[in-house]
Protein backbone atom coordinates (compact mmCIF):
# COMPACT_ATOMS: atom_id res chain seq x y z
CA UNK A 1 0.00 0.00 0.00
CA UNK A 2 1.46 3.25 -0.65
CA UNK A 3 0.90 6.32 1.00
CA UNK A 4 0.16 9.43 -1.40
CA UNK A 5 2.13 12.06 0.13
CA UNK A 6 0.93 14.69 -2.18
CA UNK A 7 -2.69 14.57 -0.74
CA UNK A 8 -1.60 15.94 2.49
CA UNK A 9 -0.82 18.99 3.79
CA UNK A 10 0.25 18.61 7.39
CA UNK A 11 1.77 15.22 7.83
CA UNK A 12 2.73 14.52 11.44
CA UNK A 13 5.18 11.04 12.26
CA UNK A 14 5.64 9.88 15.68
CA UNK A 15 8.63 7.27 16.05
CA UNK A 16 9.37 5.01 18.45
CA UNK A 17 12.26 2.14 19.29
CA UNK A 18 11.03 0.00 16.91
CA UNK A 19 12.19 2.40 14.14
CA UNK A 20 16.07 1.95 15.39
CA UNK A 21 15.46 -1.84 15.82
CA UNK A 22 17.22 -2.31 12.33
CA UNK A 23 19.97 -0.24 13.46
CA UNK A 24 20.95 -2.22 16.48
CA UNK A 25 19.27 -0.83 19.07
CA UNK A 26 17.10 -2.47 21.73
CA UNK A 27 13.75 -2.00 21.62
CA UNK A 28 12.25 -1.23 25.18
CA UNK A 29 9.11 -4.18 24.98
CA UNK A 30 8.58 -6.64 22.97
CA UNK A 31 10.42 -9.79 22.16
CA UNK A 32 14.44 -9.05 23.05
CA UNK A 33 13.53 -5.65 25.00
CA UNK A 34 15.31 -4.22 27.50
CA UNK A 35 12.19 -4.82 29.83
CA UNK A 36 13.14 -8.66 29.47
CA UNK A 37 16.14 -7.97 31.33
CA UNK A 38 15.49 -5.15 33.62
CA UNK A 39 12.04 -3.29 34.82
CA UNK A 40 12.75 -0.27 33.08
CA UNK A 41 10.04 1.41 34.84
CA UNK A 42 11.59 1.31 37.84
CA UNK A 43 15.54 1.74 36.92
CA UNK A 44 14.69 4.15 34.51
CA UNK A 45 13.00 6.41 37.49
CA UNK A 46 13.72 9.81 38.21
CA UNK A 47 13.66 8.46 42.09
CA UNK A 48 16.77 6.11 41.24
CA UNK A 49 18.08 9.76 41.06
CA UNK A 50 18.44 9.81 44.53
CA UNK A 51 18.76 6.12 45.80
CA UNK A 52 20.56 4.08 43.29
CA UNK A 53 21.88 6.09 40.33
CA UNK A 54 24.34 3.23 38.67
CA UNK A 55 21.02 1.89 37.82
CA UNK A 56 20.45 4.81 35.44
CA UNK A 57 23.89 4.61 34.26
CA UNK A 58 23.79 0.95 33.72
CA UNK A 59 20.49 1.18 31.85
CA UNK A 60 21.22 3.69 29.41
CA UNK A 61 25.00 3.25 29.63
CA UNK A 62 24.26 0.42 27.31
CA UNK A 63 22.51 2.23 24.92
CA UNK A 64 25.28 4.54 24.39
CA UNK A 65 27.12 1.57 23.72
CA UNK A 66 24.81 0.49 21.28
CA UNK A 67 25.28 3.92 19.59
CA UNK A 68 29.10 3.65 19.28
CA UNK A 69 28.84 1.76 15.99
CA UNK A 70 24.80 2.80 15.17
CA UNK A 71 23.91 3.97 11.95
CA UNK A 72 20.34 5.20 10.56
CA UNK A 73 18.31 2.32 8.36
CA UNK A 74 16.34 2.41 5.58
CA UNK A 75 13.05 3.37 8.12
CA UNK A 76 14.81 6.63 8.95
CA UNK A 77 16.08 7.61 5.82
CA UNK A 78 12.91 6.97 3.99
CA UNK A 79 11.72 9.30 6.47
CA UNK A 80 14.46 12.03 5.91
CA UNK A 81 13.30 11.37 1.96
CA UNK A 82 10.19 12.65 2.41
CA UNK A 83 10.39 15.44 4.42
CA UNK A 84 13.26 16.76 1.75
CA UNK A 85 10.44 16.08 -1.26
CA UNK A 86 7.68 18.64 -0.22
CA UNK A 87 6.20 21.27 -1.71
CA UNK A 88 6.57 24.41 0.18
CA UNK A 89 3.22 24.52 1.26
CA UNK A 90 2.83 20.90 3.07
CA UNK A 91 4.79 20.71 6.71
CA UNK A 92 5.97 17.88 8.14
CA UNK A 93 6.87 17.28 12.01
CA UNK A 94 8.66 14.39 12.93
CA UNK A 95 8.15 13.54 16.36
CA UNK A 96 10.29 11.14 18.11
CA UNK A 97 10.46 9.34 21.43
CA UNK A 98 13.91 7.87 20.99
CA UNK A 99 16.74 9.33 22.51
CA UNK A 100 19.10 8.12 19.94
CA UNK A 101 19.53 11.01 17.54
CA UNK A 102 19.07 8.71 14.45
CA UNK A 103 16.55 10.28 12.41
CA UNK A 104 19.16 13.83 12.52
CA UNK A 105 21.50 12.05 11.15
CA UNK A 106 19.33 10.22 8.81
CA UNK A 107 19.09 13.88 7.41
CA UNK A 108 15.11 14.57 9.09
CA UNK A 109 15.52 18.03 9.84
CA UNK A 110 12.26 19.07 11.41
CA UNK A 111 12.51 16.49 14.47
CA UNK A 112 10.90 17.22 18.01
CA UNK A 113 12.99 15.09 20.53
CA UNK A 114 10.44 14.32 23.06
CA UNK A 115 12.17 12.72 25.70
CA UNK A 116 15.82 14.43 25.30
CA UNK A 117 19.09 12.76 23.51
CA UNK A 118 20.83 10.27 24.83
CA UNK A 119 24.58 12.03 23.57
CA UNK A 120 24.26 15.10 26.59
CA UNK A 121 24.87 14.13 30.09
CA UNK A 122 23.94 17.00 32.53
CA UNK A 123 23.79 17.65 36.17
CA UNK A 124 20.94 16.53 38.24
CA UNK A 125 20.77 19.37 40.21
CA UNK A 126 17.91 21.63 38.33
CA UNK A 127 19.64 24.67 40.06
CA UNK A 128 23.11 24.11 38.80
CA UNK A 129 24.01 26.11 35.78
CA UNK A 130 26.46 23.58 34.47
CA UNK A 131 25.04 23.41 30.84
CA UNK A 132 24.61 20.10 29.18
CA UNK A 133 27.46 18.35 27.33
CA UNK A 134 27.73 15.75 24.89
CA UNK A 135 29.51 13.02 26.27
CA UNK A 136 29.93 9.58 24.72
CA UNK A 137 31.31 7.93 28.45
CA UNK A 138 28.95 5.09 29.31
CA UNK A 139 30.03 4.89 33.04
CA UNK A 140 29.19 1.17 33.76
CA UNK A 141 31.38 1.57 36.57
CA UNK A 142 30.87 4.82 38.50
CA UNK A 143 28.62 7.54 38.92
CA UNK A 144 30.16 10.83 37.27
CA UNK A 145 29.52 14.01 39.84
CA UNK A 146 29.31 17.25 39.02
CA UNK A 147 32.49 19.56 38.80
CA UNK A 148 30.23 22.52 40.04
CA UNK A 149 27.95 21.57 42.81
CA UNK A 150 29.43 17.57 43.37
CA UNK A 151 25.20 16.65 42.74
CA UNK A 152 25.26 13.58 40.51
CA UNK A 153 25.39 13.97 36.58
CA UNK A 154 22.62 12.13 34.59
CA UNK A 155 21.53 11.11 31.09
CA UNK A 156 19.53 14.47 29.54
CA UNK A 157 16.46 12.23 29.03
CA UNK A 158 12.86 12.03 30.29
CA UNK A 159 13.13 9.49 32.81
CA UNK A 160 9.96 7.88 34.20
CA UNK A 161 8.09 10.32 36.58
CA UNK A 162 9.46 13.49 34.88
CA UNK A 163 7.53 15.86 32.51
CA UNK A 164 8.24 16.04 28.86
CA UNK A 165 10.19 19.52 28.49
CA UNK A 166 8.07 22.34 27.78
CA UNK A 167 9.30 23.42 24.00
CA UNK A 168 8.73 19.55 22.47
CA UNK A 169 5.47 19.07 23.93
CA UNK A 170 4.61 22.48 22.87
CA UNK A 171 5.88 21.78 19.21
CA UNK A 172 4.16 18.33 18.90
CA UNK A 173 0.65 19.73 19.94
CA UNK A 174 1.33 22.72 17.33
CA UNK A 175 2.03 20.27 14.94
CA UNK A 176 -0.83 17.72 15.86
CA UNK A 177 -3.77 20.63 15.77
CA UNK A 178 -4.27 21.22 12.16
CA UNK A 179 -2.40 17.72 10.96
CA UNK A 180 -4.51 15.90 8.28
CA UNK A 181 -1.87 12.94 8.32
CA UNK A 182 -0.69 11.16 11.12
CA UNK A 183 1.75 7.89 10.87
CA UNK A 184 2.84 6.25 14.10
CA UNK A 185 5.81 4.23 13.67
CA UNK A 186 7.82 1.48 15.51
CA UNK A 187 6.25 2.25 19.00
CA UNK A 188 4.24 0.09 21.11
CA UNK A 189 2.06 2.98 21.93
CA UNK A 190 2.23 2.06 25.69
CA UNK A 191 3.84 5.52 27.37
CA UNK A 192 1.45 8.90 27.57
CA UNK A 193 1.67 11.57 26.54
CA UNK A 194 2.86 10.32 23.08
CA UNK A 195 0.48 7.56 23.28
CA UNK A 196 -2.70 10.06 23.07
CA UNK A 197 -1.24 11.91 19.74
CA UNK A 198 -2.96 9.74 17.35
CA UNK A 199 -6.63 11.32 19.11
CA UNK A 200 -5.13 14.78 18.90
CA UNK A 201 -5.03 13.78 15.42
CA UNK A 202 -8.02 12.32 14.72
CA UNK A 203 -10.29 15.62 16.46
CA UNK A 204 -8.10 17.08 13.74
CA UNK A 205 -9.61 14.84 11.07
CA UNK A 206 -6.75 13.61 10.11
CA UNK A 207 -5.56 9.98 8.64
CA UNK A 208 -4.59 8.09 11.21
CA UNK A 209 -1.93 5.04 10.29
CA UNK A 210 0.06 2.95 12.28
CA UNK A 211 2.99 0.52 11.56
CA UNK A 212 4.47 -1.68 13.97
CA UNK A 213 6.01 -5.09 14.05
CA UNK A 214 3.51 -6.43 16.71
CA UNK A 215 -0.19 -4.82 17.16
CA UNK A 216 -0.46 -2.88 19.56
CA UNK A 217 -2.54 -4.33 23.05
CA UNK A 218 -4.77 -2.85 24.10
CA UNK A 219 -5.43 -1.60 20.44
CA UNK A 220 -6.10 2.14 19.92
CA UNK A 221 -9.36 2.57 18.21
CA UNK A 222 -8.21 5.92 16.74
CA UNK A 223 -5.81 4.14 14.62
CA UNK A 224 -8.12 3.53 11.45
CA UNK A 225 -5.58 1.90 9.41
CA UNK A 226 -2.52 -0.68 10.79
CA UNK A 227 0.32 -1.96 8.65
CA UNK A 228 1.93 -4.71 10.72
CA UNK A 229 5.45 -5.80 9.68
CA UNK A 230 9.15 -4.28 9.82
CA UNK A 231 9.14 -0.28 9.76
CA UNK A 232 12.26 -0.86 7.44
CA UNK A 233 11.06 -2.79 5.10
CA UNK A 234 7.68 -1.69 5.22
CA UNK A 235 8.46 2.45 4.99
CA UNK A 236 10.66 2.83 1.81
CA UNK A 237 7.40 0.69 0.10
CA UNK A 238 5.28 3.10 1.04
CA UNK A 239 6.42 6.60 0.91
P1 LIG B 1 8.70 0.07 22.86
O1 LIG B 1 9.92 -0.74 23.10
O2 LIG B 1 7.67 0.13 23.91
O3 LIG B 1 7.99 -0.45 21.55
C1 LIG B 1 8.70 -0.71 20.39
C2 LIG B 1 7.76 -1.36 19.38
O4 LIG B 1 8.51 -1.53 18.17
C3 LIG B 1 7.23 -2.72 19.78
O5 LIG B 1 5.81 -2.69 19.76
C4 LIG B 1 7.76 -3.69 18.70
O6 LIG B 1 6.77 -4.58 18.25
C5 LIG B 1 8.09 -2.74 17.57
N1 LIG B 1 9.20 -3.15 16.69
C6 LIG B 1 10.28 -3.92 16.96
N2 LIG B 1 11.08 -4.03 15.89
C7 LIG B 1 10.48 -3.34 14.89
C8 LIG B 1 10.80 -3.07 13.52
N3 LIG B 1 11.91 -3.55 12.96
N4 LIG B 1 9.93 -2.31 12.81
C9 LIG B 1 8.80 -1.82 13.38
N5 LIG B 1 8.44 -2.04 14.65
C10 LIG B 1 9.26 -2.79 15.40
O7 LIG B 1 9.24 1.53 22.44
P2 LIG B 1 8.49 2.93 22.52
O8 LIG B 1 7.07 2.81 22.15
O9 LIG B 1 9.35 3.87 21.80
O10 LIG B 1 11.09 6.23 27.30
O11 LIG B 1 8.59 3.22 24.07
C11 LIG B 1 8.16 4.45 24.57
C12 LIG B 1 9.06 4.93 25.67
O12 LIG B 1 9.14 3.95 26.70
C13 LIG B 1 10.51 5.13 25.27
O13 LIG B 1 10.72 6.38 24.68
C14 LIG B 1 11.24 5.01 26.55
C15 LIG B 1 10.48 3.84 27.17
O14 LIG B 1 10.49 3.82 28.50
C16 LIG B 1 12.19 6.81 27.81
O15 LIG B 1 13.29 6.31 27.81
C17 LIG B 1 11.97 8.15 28.39
ZN1 LIG C 1 25.84 20.61 39.26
Amino acid sequence: MKINIKNYKQIVVLTGAGISAASGIRTYRGENGVWQEFDVGQHGRVDRLKDNPQQIWTLFGALRAQLKSAMPNQAHLALAALEQNLRPDQQFTLITQNVDGLHQRAGSVNVVELHGNIRYTKCANAACDLAPFTDENTYADAVPRCSKCGDVLRPDIVLFGEMIPALPGWQAKRALRECDLFMAIGTSGSVAPASNFVRSAEYAGARTIYINLDPMEPRNPAFKEEYLGKAEELLPAML
